[in-house]
């Protein structure tokens, strides 16, 4: 069990720098205004395992770079940043991280109150907080973001918390799963599964088949079926391999259309080291593969598909292939 702080894991920070890059991308798309003068009225982000804010040699957590990149984003100024349109949520379970959170927003920030977007910082339950949350701040008809960062469990249901995410307009979800996921099925409650798949027959075959080394790609085809389900139209599979370490998996569940585009443009990527990518993106119509590898020559992507890249799945793939230059 780790204390208040732990060690940043290779896997831990190669999913930062997506994070960054995606997020550097999603707030200028979401906040500036579009070309004919809309200004959408309310964005909001949620992470909702939002962790201690720091990591044990002083490395930043989530919610700290997050909301330094965004008042710090070289677009700020054409994002018409304010309190009532820009709001991020920040959900903590643990007491100890909660507080040394706050510690570390306040520190870094000052007065949260006196910021010029909405911070919300809360201590509990993901599963209980998010939907409550969403619903205190007015985030409902407007885009959301949510990202759902645990540990070994997956542990949001579902329905309604995904399902209600995936109803909502141009909103997507982030689910992270770590190594252990994969490993310690067995000692876990099947209660649990049942909410974070809907149902136990969405889970079950896949607790059972396979050899244990190829055990997540099951689990993850299951869940990426659940993110299906609950409304996603498109299910964008990373896998963050380290240099050393263990590898870590992200699920996005969007409904943008151009993450079909993005299966067949990515395709002519390589991988590199360090921290390697994985790509998997299913739709409805189409089977689920492996659709890419990416990193260092992501660049080889068609200028013509960075021209057409104007939603999520876009913006994942303009990560990966700006994020050689950009880092
Ligand atoms: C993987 S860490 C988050 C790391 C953070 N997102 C980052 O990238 O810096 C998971 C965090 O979720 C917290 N947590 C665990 N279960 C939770 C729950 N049910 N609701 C909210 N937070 C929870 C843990 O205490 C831990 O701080």
């Amino acid at each position: 069990m780790a204390g208040v702080l732990w060690k940043l894991e290779p896997a831990t920070a190669a999913k930062h720098r997506l994070y960054k890059r995606y997020l550097d991308a999603w707030w200028p798309k979401m906040l500036q205004p579009t070309a004919e003068g809309y200004r959408r009225p309310r964005v909001t982000y949620v992470d909702a395992f939002a962790g201690p804010g720091r990591y044990l040699r002083g490395e930043e957590g989530s919610p700290v770079f997050v909301l330094d990149r965004l008042l710090h984003h070289r677009a700020a100024d054409r994002m018409l940043l304010t309190r009532d349109r820009v709001k991020l949520i920040f959900v903590e379970k643990d007491k100890a991280r909660f507080e040394h959170l706050q510690g570390e927003l306040t520190a870094r920030f000052g007065d949260l109150a006196a910021l010029p977007v909405t911070v919300v910082l809360r201590r509990g339950e993901a599963a209980a907080l998010t939907l409550q949350l969403l619903g205190e701040t007015g985030a409902w008809e407007h885009p959301i973001l949510a990202v759902f960062d645990s540990w070994g469990n997956v542990n949001v249901p579902l329905n309604p918390v995904i399902a209600q995410i995936a109803r909502n307009p141009s909103s997507e979800v982030v689910v992270t799963f770590g190594p252990n996921w994969f490993n310690r099925r067995e000692s876990e409650d099947p209660d649990q599964f049942d909410a974070v798949f809907g149902g136990r027959r969405f889970w079950q075959e896949a607790s059972q088949g396979d050899r244990p080394s190829d055990r997540w790609q099951t689990w993850l085809n299951a869940y990426r079926s659940a993110l299906r389900r609950a409304g996603f139209t498109f299910q964008l599979q990373f896998k963050v391999v380290p240099g050393s370490g263990q590898p870590l998996y992200l699920v996005f569940g969007t409904k943008h259309r151009s993450g079909v585009e993005a299966r067949s443009s990515m395709s002519s990527m390589r991988s590199s080291k360090p921290a390697r990518m994985a790509m998997k993106l299913s739709t409805r119509a189409s089977t689920n593969r492996w659709v890419s590898q990416m990193g260092s020559s992501a660049d080889l992507v068609p200028a013509s598909y960075l021209r057409r890249t104007a939603d999520t799945a876009g913006i994942v793939s303009r990560w990966m292939v700006t994020r050689k230059r950009s880092e």
